[in-house]
């Protein structure tokens, strides 16, 4: 059997690390990448090619691809790594904007790009992007991140297309909830970006949701997306898209039945009570907000 080798990014943490132990019981000769080297001691140890990548960082991704090249071929990827800037639009200053589409989109495009050479040798290659839920959903105080998932998701349509005729396959794969790093860092930096000023009654209050969301209770742990990845890689006839954990597949159900006025005020928490705050803290002399 030819062998087989992925790259799988954001494998110091949450769902990459669980990809990359997934494969290697699988058999995968398996390049675990991120900027914490020390975060991928253990994989190391397990059997995993470690390396460092910053995905900010060009020449970090042309010397992570060079590597793999000089030691032989690839069969697949897994942009895995990604991470949620969260706060207003109004607050978020555009460098942290852009950086956040470094890391989720280009980073990724980039590697893509690299990769492909080596991908087109291989048989049954597979490029395999964790996008989100929130790649088709919105809520507030997410715009930079859920555009980069949004962007993601059309670019990977588009590739899909373009890379058939080559016999390479691309995959999204839309994680609902699950228990991360994720959750930690997208809330402070929501508190971070909107934690004070105008939106900070409603920033304070989201970032409260998105601790519920990814409690125990609600989220999924990172091996059930591992999973799914797994499925996307070794499937014969993978399904395009793969949308599974925390609550994945319900929110999309609601999604597509609602119209978007709806689904806002689903977001909003979606009850009478919190309109009725929201409006009462643009009315409050106090709150210092005006209309
Ligand atoms: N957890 C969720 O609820 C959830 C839901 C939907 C989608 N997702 C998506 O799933 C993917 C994995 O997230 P996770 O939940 O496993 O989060 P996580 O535990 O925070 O892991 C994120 C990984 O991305 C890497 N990373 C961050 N910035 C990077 C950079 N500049 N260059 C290279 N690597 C970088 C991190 O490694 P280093 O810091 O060591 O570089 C880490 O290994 C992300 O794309 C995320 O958007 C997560």
């Amino acid at each position: 059997m030819a062998e087989k080798l992925v790259l799988v990014t954001g494998a110091s943490s949450g769902i990459g690390e669980a990809t990359v132990k997934r494969m290697l019981a699988q058999g995968w000769i398996v390049y675990a990448a991120a900027r914490r080297l020390d975060r991928l001691e253990k994989l190391a140890s397990s059997g995993a090619r470690t390396i460092v990548l910053d995905l900010t960082d060009d020449s970090s991704i042309c010397a992570a691809l060079a590597q793999i090249a000089a030691a032989g071929g690839l069969t697949a990827i897994v942009n895995n790594a990604g991470y949620g800037s969260y706060g207003a639009v109004e607050d978020v200053p555009l460098d942290e904007a852009r950086r956040q589409f470094d890391v989720n989109l280009f980073g990724a495009a980039h590697l893509i790009q690299l990769a492909l050479p080596l991908l087109r040798k291989a048989q049954h290659a597979r490029i395999v992007n964790i996008s989100s839920i929130g790649g088709r959903i919105h809520e507030p105080f997410g715009a930079w991140y859920h555009a980069t998932k949004f962007a993601l998701e059309g670019f990977s349509d588009c590739l899909r297309m373009e890379l058939a005729p080559f016999g390479i396959d691309v995959v999204v794969v839309e994680p609902g909830a699950i228990r991360t790093e994720w959750g930690a860092i997208a809330r402070d930096s929501l508190l971070a970006q909107s934690g004070s000023g105008l939106y900070a009654h409603w920033a304070r209050r989201h970032a409260g949701m998105l601790d519920q969301a990814l409690s125990a209770r609600l989220s999924s742990e990172p091996d059930v997306i591992a999973r799914a990845i797994e499925l996307a890689l070794i499937s014969r006839r993978p399904q395009t898209r793969y949308a599974v954990g925390g609550g994945a597949k319900s929110i999309l159900a609601i999604r597509r039945l609602v119209s978007d006025r709806m689904f806002d005020r689903l977001m909003w928490a979606g009850s009478q009570s919190e309109r009725n705050s929201r409006f009462d803290h643009f009315q409050s002399p106090a709150s210092g907000g005006g209309v």
